[in-house]
């Protein structure tokens, strides 16, 4: 069977099918590329004129999405029309972890794989490829495919029978590079059973990336190894964050630790930045439902070796609350804690699985009255990852346990006890801390979770400062 790829759905117009899907359009012009979405708000959006509106910042996407929009590039909520005229079906939808039922707080949630498969298998075409870009739980294929099979043979009763294909084709793009991940991967990697199929899917990547890059696998194995990547990036960044601990104690400096063994062409020196724990949607979510499948194959050893991932992470989180607390003479209550970056990590404006957001949290508990400040991330956001209630928009008076959103670092850092940089963020780097030291109440604090804070340790500004992984 040779395919023939003229027109594309992807189903999901979400951080990853919306830049996928621009930079396939505008390394192949010659395809029709529709992407849909239940969320019209959304697609509204993707469709604005002016392309600051865009649901997405990336780096690049822009210039692309004018370049495509409107001639091989579309957006739109006309779900069923678009799957009638396909010849391939990306599927690019969400699958959190599920919260409540079977497998609740570490299974995937599939139920927004299983009605897209449904719309698929209710409106496409004959010998339409199907392709799972989501991350999904190994074997999920199979579930595709029966969907998709048994709605065939249902037809076939009625009226015809229909072929699908099934490939899994994983993303492993990172927000913030989304634009150049795509356009330059170090891998592409295509998991199927059907060697025509995986060549009609090769040939659009081949457009722009080499031959060699691209990795053909079997389903199992390519579905397996995206959770994989995810639980040995987020594993890495667990390893140096536990050392982090051990040189506080002994008088190590973890950026010598991370340079002398990074420098190992074995180990290699990315992925190993120290800092307040690992957020983003994807690594928690990834390593949980790992995490599930050991289990339900009885592999006992395997879950709760990955399980020590995630306790290291929220670890990490608790003892820089903690340690907070107690350099502040045990009590934090009445006490102004400046927090500056909040997003997961710098260059977005996402706080999904924030550390900021638990860290926020223990010292909202322990009374702190806290000033926020972000580049990137909106008061509303903010307001919907701490509790609400706790806003004040007043300056911070007696009230304790309240946090007020900021505009710069001065407004946060005026007659605050502490600051506490939690991403990192350029504009943290080079700080006019003779100014800081000023506003600052005395005796003033920084805690330097992200290791970029230029304040040496015996600065001339008289301010205490604690850096992670830093021995003294
Ligand atoms: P997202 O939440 O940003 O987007 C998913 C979109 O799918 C939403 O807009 C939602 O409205 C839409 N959708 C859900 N069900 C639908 C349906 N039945 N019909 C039409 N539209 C529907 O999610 P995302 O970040 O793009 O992630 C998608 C998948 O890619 C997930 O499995 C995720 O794990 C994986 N992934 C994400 C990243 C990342 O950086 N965000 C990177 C690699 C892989
Ligand atoms: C991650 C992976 O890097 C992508 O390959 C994958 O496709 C994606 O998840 C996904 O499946 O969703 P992302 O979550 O966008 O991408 O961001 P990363 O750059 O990986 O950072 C994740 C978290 O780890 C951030 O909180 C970051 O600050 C932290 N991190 C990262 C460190 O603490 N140290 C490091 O050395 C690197």
């Amino acid at each position: 069977m040779e395919f023939n790829i003229n027109n594309i759905c992807c189903i999901g117009a979400g951080f990853v099918g919306g830049p996928t899907m621009a930079v396939i359009a505008d390394n192949c012009p010659g395809i029709q590329i529709n992407v849909v979405d239940i969320n019209t708000e959304r697609i509204k959006r993707w469709n604005d004129e002016d392309l600051s509106k865009l649901p997405i910042y990336e780096k690049g996407l822009e210039s692309i999405i004018k370049k495509c929009r409107g001639k091989n590039l579309h957006f739109s909520n006309k779900i069923e029309e678009n799957l009638k005229v396909a010849d391939m079906i990306f599927i690019s939808v969400n699958t959190p972890t599920k919260i409540k039922g079977l497998g609740a707080g570490k299974a995937s949630d599939l139920k927004w794989i299983e009605a897209s498969t449904r719309q698929i298998a209710k409106n496409a075409k004959d010998n339409v490829i199907v392709v799972e870009k989501s991350t999904l739980p190994v074997r999920t294929a199979d579930t595709v495919k029966k969907i998709l099979n048994s709605q065939s043979e249902k037809n076939s009763r009625i009226n015809y029978k229909r072929n699908f294909y099934v490939l899994s084709n994983p993303e492993f793009l990172a927000e913030g590079t989304a634009i150049e991940n795509l356009q330059n991967p170090d891998r592409v990697l295509i998991g199927g059973d059907n060697e025509e199929a995986i060549n009609a899917l090769r040939k659009i990547y081949k457009k722009w990336i080499d031959n060699k890059k691209i990795l053909q696998t079997n389903l199992w194995s390519s579905e397996l190894s995206k959770l994989t990547a995810n639980a040995f990036l987020a594993q890495r960044i667990s390893s140096i964050n536990s050392l982090t601990a051990l040189c506080e104690s002994t008088g190590a400096d973890i950026k010598e630790v991370v340079m002398a063994i990074g420098m190992d062409t074995r180990i290699g020196s990315r992925f190993l930045e120290p800092g307040p724990g690992f957020g983003g949607s994807c690594f928690k979510k990834d390593i949980l439902n790992l995490i599930y499948i050991c289990d339900y194959y009885g592999l006992k050893e395997v879950s709760s070796y990955w399980q020590k991932v995630l306790e290291l992470n929220s670890w990490q989180k608790s003892r820089i609350s903690n340690l907070i607390v107690d350099k502040l003479f045990g009590t934090l209550s009445g006490k102004k804690i400046c927090i500056l970056g909040f997003a997961f990590k710098a260059n977005t404006n996402d706080t999904r699985e924030s550390p900021a957001i638990d860290i926020c949290n223990s010292l909202l508990e322990e009374g702190a009255n806290l000033s926020i400040y972000d580049p990137r991330v909106s008061l509303k956001q903010i307001a919907k990852d701490l509790n609400e209630d706790n806003t004040i928009d007043a300056k911070i008076g007696l009230d304790t346990g309240k946090w007020t959103y900021e505009e710069s670092i001065f407004s946060a850092a005026n007659e605050a006890d502490a600051i506490v940089i939690l991403t990192e963020w350029n504009e943290f780097k080079n700080m006019d801390w003779k100014k800081i030291s000023i506003i600052m109440r005395r005796p003033s604090w920084v805690f330097d979770t992200r290791l970029i804070s230029d304040l040496e340790d015996n600065n001339l500004f008289g301010i205490n400062i604690w850096k992670i992984g830093y021995g003294i």
